[in-house]
């Protein structure tokens, strides 16, 4: 672990006058050229830009790149995010020359390859979900939605419908509050029951003429089934609204259950999760949004058609809600999503789904003995747990997230769901070992040991990073974007000696 335990220098401290990377010969004709930006343009004084050589670039960068952790080099299991390992052939496949030098603006006849492999993308995604049609624009999860939203509001508008009300689980994902307060709706939470699912009970008092629609994702946030979801969507669509479908958590039902069999009228997938591309990272991403029938026209345009053998872009329909994207979407993503799924079938994508459900009820089974489990029971591809049954020093859910990473594990996700104190969420993906799963479960045994003997090993842990336990908030709220400060004059030019000198200060 020794490479992460090292700090690194910026740029800016690294720069010594004079040095340079590349110097390009000067031009003949330079002295006698005009200058082509008028002199109130030009700047007066050079750019402080940071002076370095080759070398000491690539150096910089790649001691950067191995304080990250990665799926590649670490054990990820953070809970919603489906981190899961993806073929590097796909990366591969997708950025072959010919995609790399397709042009959008091409004209359609010499666009039919990406054409017909999008067009392709559509018809399985709806195959798997169950829905009419597919648009391939939206760029992640939380757009899909505020798409999916605006599809609601234009849906109701055509209808005469003054609607005001998003319905949201106490569970849900914070985009789908967000999304809904985004395009004009008043945002009501319903309540989950003992089970950690939707409290029929309390739905049914929010229920009224003004509820314009209700988002889910299934399995919700918590790792459950919502038993319930065809009751759910009756109960919703006999007071005129709309069932979304949050398929951010699509990962297990893969195969096995289709949300538009189960009553959705709206449908989102996170390809950024599901289908090949990591979800981490900030992407970019994909979130294509599905829909029922009746809602096609209101889809943003333009979708994809085919006639014979030949694919086009359809007209936009009157009632499109418009573009979200510049052409159809972020290609490279969706076309690997198209040779994920076209490589696995349909009976390997159902195995996807099984598995990672299989793992994740393996890791519970085995964690229930030393963490409390807030909603008991078989989970699907993700669960929660609290905080540790033994715990006499009140150690929190924080430290035993930092303790994991001295031992090499990514943390799962903590704090979230809200509803659950302390929770940790954790998704271990169908793509780790049993060797892994166990490992991680030796780790945690550990650190409950610890927890019970040795409480500030763990409250001051991470031991061997780079950085330990920063002021996140204040991070978040005033995060310093501009270097400001002049370089370090070190008599010690090495990173150590700039570090040692930085220390001081
Ligand atoms: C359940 C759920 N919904 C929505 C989103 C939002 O997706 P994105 O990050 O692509 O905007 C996420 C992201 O983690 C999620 O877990």
């Amino acid at each position: 672990m020794s490479h992460l335990t090292r700090e690194e220098p910026t740029l800016a401290e690294l720069s010594r006058p004079k040095k340079r990377a590349v110097k390009f010969p000067r031009a003949a004709c330079a002295k006698d050229s005009q200058p082509l930006i008028p002199a109130q343009y030009l700047r007066k004084t050079r750019p402080r830009l940071p002076e370095l050589s080759e070398l000491d670039v690539v150096r910089h960068f790649t001691r950067l790149s191995k304080l990250n952790f990665s799926i590649d080099t670490h054990f990820y299991p953070l809970g919603s995010c489906t981190m899961k390992y993806n073929p590097k052939r796909n990366d591969t496949l997708s950025t072959l020359q010919p995609f790399l030098w397709a042009h959008p603006a091409q004209p359609e006849e010499l666009s039919q390859g990406i054409l017909e492999i999008l067009y392709e993308l559509e018809q399985a995604l709806v195959e798997i979900c169950g829905v009419r049609r597919f648009s391939l624009q939206p760029a992640a999860g939380a757009q899909a939605e505020f798409t999916g939203l605006m599809i609601v509001r234009a849906w109701h508008r055509d209808h005469g419908n003054d609607k005001k009300i998003v319905l949201v689980p106490d569970t849900s994902h914070g985009t789908n509050p967000a999304s809904a307060a985004l395009v004009g709706y008043q945002v009501q939470t319903v309540k989950s029951d003992e089970r950690g699912l939707v409290d029929l009970g309390d739905l049914e008092s929010h229920l009224g003429p003004r509820v314009a629609c209700l988002m889910l994702t299934n399995p919700n946030t918590l790792g459950r089934f919502e038993v319930h979801i065809q009751k759910i969507a009756k109960m919703i669509h006999m007071v005129g609204g709309l069932l979304y479908y949050d398929g951010a958590n699509l990962n297990p039902l893969l195969g096995t259950a289709r949300p538009g069999d189960m009553g959705f009228d709206i449908v989102h997938l996170n390809l950024h999760k599901t289908f090949s591309t990591p979800h981490g990272g900030g992407g970019p991403g994909a979130g294509p949004i599905g829909v029922a029938d009746r809602l096609v026209p209101y889809l943003p345009a333009p979708l994809i058609g085919r006639d014979g053998g030949c694919y086009f872009l359809e007209p936009a329909h009157p009632k499109s809600i418009g573009r979200v994207h510049a052409f159809y979407g972020n290609a490279n993503i969706l076309i690997k999503a198209f040779i994920y799924i076209k490589t696995l079938g349909a009976e390997g994508l159902k195995r996807v789904g099984e598995a990672s459900v299989l793992n994740a009820n393996y890791l519970l089974t085995r964690l229930e003995k030393i963490f409390h489990v807030p909603y008991p029971g078989r989970c699907m591809h993700e669960f929660v747990v609290s905080t540790l049954k033994e715990n006499p020093h009140g150690i929190r859910t924080l430290d035993v997230a930092k303790r994991l990473l001295d031992f090499g594990f990514h943390s799962p996700t903590i704090y979230f769901p809200i509803n659950v104190k302390e929770a940790m969420m954790i998704e271990p993906t169908e793509t780790e070992s049993r060797e892994t799963l166990d490992h991680f479960v030796e780790t945690l045994e550990t650190i409950a040991d610890e927890a019970r003997h040795h409480p500030e090993r763990l409250r001051q842990s991470p031991h061997t990073l780079a950085v330990s336990r920063p002021d996140e908030v204040a991070a978040a709220r005033t995060p310093k974007l501009v270097w400001d400060e002049p370089p370090l004059a070190s008599p010690d030019k090495s990173p150590e000696g700039i570090l040692a000198l930085k220390s001081q200060r």
